[in-house]
C-alpha cells in the first residue's frame, strides 16, 4: 500500500530536504525514511496525570516493537487528562482532548498510530480523535494499580465515599485518613476497581481495538510492557494490511462493548464514551441500543463498586478474554479484532480461573445488569442509572423532591439541621449538565445528608444532570436529558414534587400533567450560559446533550486521513 508519510519524507528537491532534514537532527540515519511505516505513539504522559504517569517506560516497550516489525516510531505528546486534579472537570477538556489528537495525527507523517491511554478521559478522548482521521490504531492502556491495602484489608478508589461519610459522622479522622491515601494508591496505573478507565480499557478490548488481555493486566505487572512491545509489533503489520479503525468499529463491535460493559457492572460514563465514538466513526447508535442490548446480560463480573474484588483479582482470575468467553452467547464472536482475529478466536484458550471473581452466565452474583436506560416526563430524552450499584429497596421508589438548584446550593445545604428530607426524599440537582456547569462534572453521587447519616441511612434516590464517577456506587440516577440549563422539564422541578423511579420498567417520572409542567416552562427565566472566551466558549455553544455523547456538533464525523496541503 502507499503509505501516507511518503507524502513527506519520500518527496524529492527542496521539500524532501526540509522535511527529513529536521528530523535527522535527532541522530536518524537515512534509512530509517526508506519507505518504513511511519508509527506516530500519542502519549498521554504527565505528571499532572498521575494514573499515566509511567507512560514513558511504556512507549520504549511500544518503540522497541515498532523497531522490530520494520517500522519506525515518532512518539508525540497530546494534551493529557488528570481526572484527579482538573478543574472544573476533566470532561470539559475530553472534546479538546480529542481535537487536538485529530489535529497531530492528521498534520504529521504518520501511516499508523499507538494510543497510550489510561485515565478515565484519555481513552475516549483518543479514541474519538482516532476516529476521525481513521488510520490504522491499536489501543495500549497503562492497567489498573495494584489492589490497595490497608490494615488488613483491600481497598480502592469505591471505598473512598466510604471513608468520606466516615468522617463526616465523625467516626474517622484526618490522620487516619492520611494514612489510607498512600495505602490505596501503592503503584502505578488507574483506580483498582471497575470505574471509568477500567470500563474503558475493557471497552477497547470488547471492541477489538487492543490485543488480548489489555483491559487488566495490572500496570506494575512486567507483562504489560510484554503488551506494550507485542502492539508495537502488530501497528506496523496493521498498516501493511491497511487494517483501519472503520474496519474494526462496525455496529457489531458496538454491540458487543454494551453486552460487555453490562456484563462487568461497568461505569456509567461508558455511555457518553461509546456515543460519542459512534459518532465519529459514522455507527449509528443511540440509548435505546443500551437497554434493547443491555437489558438480559447478567452481572458477571464481581468488582467494586457493583461487587467486592479489585481489577489486580479480575487478571488473575483470566481477565477480559475468561469474561468474553463466558459471555459467548451473548457476543457477536464473527468480529475483528486489531490482531487480525476474529473476538472469538482471541478468547478460544481463555480459562475461567476464579469463579467468585467471573460467575458463570448461568449462576450471575447479580440478576441486576450494569446499565438501564430510563425514560418518561422527567427525562424526555432519556437518563442513566447502574442497576446493579443501586440498592435492591430503592428499584421501585416514590417520594418528594427535595431540589438542590446548583453544586454551590447542594454544598451549602446539604448538613443543615434545617434541611426539610427524611429518607424517603428523592435528592435532586440541576445545573451539573454538559452546558449548565459547563462540562457535566461528577458530582451526581450526592453525599446523603448529615442528619439521615446519623439515622443510619446509608442509601436513598439521586437525580442530576451531572455525571459519577464509575467507582461510585447507589441508586443514583444521571446524565437527564435535556439538562436543566436548556430548559425540559427537569429544569421546573420543585421541592415537594413527588418523583417516581421505577427501574424494573425503566421509567423516572414527576407525577405532574404536562399542563402544569408547561406553565412552569413559560414563566421560567432563560438561564444565561457561562462562558466568557476562549475553548469554554466554544464547547458551551456547541456541545450536545448527553443522550448525544456531549461531542460538540461540529466533531461529530471525520476529517478523514487526506495529507494536508504543503507549506513550504
Ligand atoms: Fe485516573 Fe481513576 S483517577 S483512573
Amino acid at each position: 500500500m502507499a503509505l501516507r508519510s511518503r507524502n513527506w519524507f519520500g518527496r524529492k528537491g527542496k521539500d524532501g530536504f526540509i522535511y527529513r532534514a529536521w528530523m535527522k537532527n535527532q541522530g536518524i540515519p537515512d534509512f530509517e525514511f526508506d519507505g518504513k511505516p511511519i508509527i506516530g505513539i500519542c502519549n498521554t504522559w504527565s505528571e499532572l496525570t498521575p494514573c499515566n504517569a509511567h507512560f514513558r517506560q511504556l512507549a520504549e516497550s511500544v518503540k522497541r516493537g515498532i523497531l522490530e516489525a520494520g517500522g519506525f516510531p515518532v512518539e508525540f505528546p497530546v494534551m493529557s487528562l488528570g481526572e484527579t486534579l482538573m478543574k472544573p472537570t476533566a470532561m470539559l477538556y475530553r472534546n479538546l482532548a480529542s481535537m487536538d489528537v485529530e489535529e497531530s495525527i492528521r498534520a504529521n507523517p504518520i501511516d499508523g498510530v499507538v494510543l497510550l491511554c489510561g485515565c478515565d478521559k484519555t481513552t475516549p478522548s483518543l479514541v474519538m480523535g482516532a476516529c476521525s482521521v481513521d488510520i490504522p490504531t491499536i489501543v495500549v492502556s497503562g492497567g489498573p494499580m495494584l489492589t490497595g491495602k490497608y490494615k488488613g484489608k483491600s481497598i480502592g478508589t469505591s471505598d473512598v465515599w466510604r471513608f468520606h461519610d466516615d468522617v463526616r459522622e465523625g467516626k474517622l479522622d484526618e490522620s487516619e485518613l492520611r494514612n489510607i491515601e498512600a495505602s490505596m494508591c501503592r503503584s502505578n496505573g488507574t483506580c483498582a476497581v471497575m470505574g471509568t478507565a477500567s470500563s474503558m480499557a475493557c471497552m477497547v478490548e470488547a471492541l477489538g481495538l487492543s490485543l488480548p488481555e489489555n483491559a487488566a493486566i495490572p500496570a506494575a505487572d512486567s507483562r504489560r510492557k510484554v503488551l506494550a512491545q507485542l502492539s508495537g509489533n502488530r501497528i506496523v503489520e496493521m498498516v501493511r494490511e491497511d487494517v483501519r479503525l472503520s474496519d474494526i468499529l462496525t455496529p457489531k463491535a458496538f454491540e458487543n462493548a454494551i453486552t460487555v460493559n453490562a456484563a462487568i457492572g461497568g461505569s456509567t460514563n461508558f455511555v457518553i464514551h461509546l456515543l460519542a465514538i459512534a459518532g465519529r466513526i459514522g455507527v449509528s447508535l443511540d440509548l435505546e441500543d443500551f437497554n434493547r442490548i443491555s437489558a438480559n446480560v447478567p452481572l458477571i463480573v464481581n468488582l467494586q463498586p457493583s461487587g467486592k474484588y479489585f481489577m489486580e483479582d479480575l487478571f488473575y482470575a483470566g481477565g477480559l478474554p475468561a469474561v468474553l468467553k463466558e459471555l459467548q452467547n451473548y457476543l457477536h464472536v464473527d468480529c475483528i479484532t486489531v490482531n487480525g482475529k476474529t473476538l472469538g478466536e482471541n478468547f478460544e484458550g481463555a480459562e475461567n480461573n476464579d469463579k467468585d471473581v467471573i460467575a458463570e452466565v448461568i449462576n450471575p452474583f447479580n440478576n441486576s445488569t450494569g446499565l438501564a436506560i430510563l425514560t418518561g416526563n422527567l427525562c424526555e430524552n432519556g437518563a442513566v442509572i447502574k442497576p446493579s450499584a443501586a440498592s435492591d429497596h430503592l428499584m421501585k421508589h416514590k417520594g418528594k423532591a427535595v431540589v438542590f438548584e446548583n453544586i454551590e446550593d447542594f454544598k451549602a445545604r446539604i448538613d443543615s439541621d434545617e434541611l426539610e428530607v427524611d429518607k424517603d426524599s428523592v435528592l435532586v440537582l440541576k445545573n451539573v449538565g454538559p452546558k449548565g456547569y459547563p462540562g457535566m462534572p461528577e458530582v451526581g453521587n450526592m453525599g446523603i445528608p448529615k442528619k439521615l447519616l446519623r439515622q443510619g441511612v446509608k442509601d436513598m434516590v439521586r437525580i442530576s444532570d451531572g455525571r459519577m464517577s464509575g467507582t461510585a456506587f447507589g441508586t443514583v440516577v444521571l446524565h437527564v436529558s435535556p439538562e436543566a440549563a436548556v430548559g425540559g422539564n427537569f429544569s421546573v422541578i420543585q421541592n415537594g414534587d413527588v418523583i417516581i423511579l421505577d427501574i424494573p420498567n425503566r421509567s423516572l417520572t414527576v407525577d405532574l400533567s404536562d399542563e402544569e409542567l408547561n406553565e412552569r416552562k413559560r414563566k421560567k427565566e432563560a438561564q444565561p450560559l457561562v462562558a466568557d472566551r476562549g475553548y469554554v466558549s466554544l464547547y458551551v455553544n456547541n456541545v450536545q446533550q448527553a443522550h448525544l455523547g456531549a461531542d460538540m456538533d461540529f466533531l461529530v464525523g471525520k476529517s478523514g486521513d487526506e495529507v494536508p496541503r504543503d507549506s513550504h
